[in-house]
């Protein structure tokens, strides 16, 4: 899957939970609102990480538009982050919180239609099918690593003191060494990169 199919997926997965949320709301069940408060949490966290390791970084990298469009895209993540800790501190039966909720899911929804609308496109423009690809793999990966990260507390730690580095130590020694396409990499890429340049 290429970067922009896998994170456009992301999108719609998350545009059903919240139309689903809408739909807990109508029906005043709070319960159900509060079990899909914290689904669309976890999606939106796991998003907005990828997008900011893997894909925000190549995309700036056409200059012009595109890094307004990345600058404004992180900056909305953060009015998410807020919310979402705003929301986390309050109890969906409080009013304050369906509001903070309602306002989250807008903004969400503006943005993911303005990264789908206006600077997809320019990745479609300015990359190959090839890059596209690599950046698909990159963000997959990355995924998965932040869902087995989750699933075993502590494993990072098991990680760092055992043989093998994870993809984020490897991450950081290329990115002291400055090695070029870095974010698009796979672990087992960044292993390699590293070790070649010394
Ligand atoms: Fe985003
Ligand atoms: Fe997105």
């Amino acid at each position: 899957m290429n970067a922009l199919e896998l994170l456009r997926t992301d999108h719609e997965t998350v545009r059903g939970l919240f139309s689903t949320f809408s739909q807990a709301k109508e029906a005043g069940d709070v319960a159900q609102m509060g079990a899909l408060q914290r689904t669309i949490f976890s999606e939106l966290e796991t998003h907005a990480a990828i997008e900011e390791e893997v894909f925000y970084p190549e995309a700036e990298q056409i200059g012009g538009e595109a890094q307004d469009l990345v600058n404004e895209g992180i900056e909305e993540h953060h009015v998410v982050k807020v919310l979402m800790g705003e929301i986390a501190a309050l109890s969906p039966d409080d009013d304050a919180w369906v509001a903070k909720m309602t306002v989250l899911i807008e903004n969400v929804e503006h943005h993911a239609e303005e990264e789908e609308d206006e600077l997809f496109p320019q990745l479609r423009e300015a990359f190959g099918d090839e890059r596209l690809e690599r950046m698909g793999a990159a963000l997959a990966e990355a995924k998965q690593r932040r869902a087995s990260g989750a699933a075993g507390e502590g494993s990072a730690q098991a990680a760092a003191s055992g043989d093998e580095p994870t993809r984020d130590q490897l991450y950081e020694q290329a990115k002291e060494q400055d090695v070029a396409g870095r974010s698009t990499m796979t672990k087992d890429e960044l292993a390699e990169a590293v070790d070649s340049d010394g």
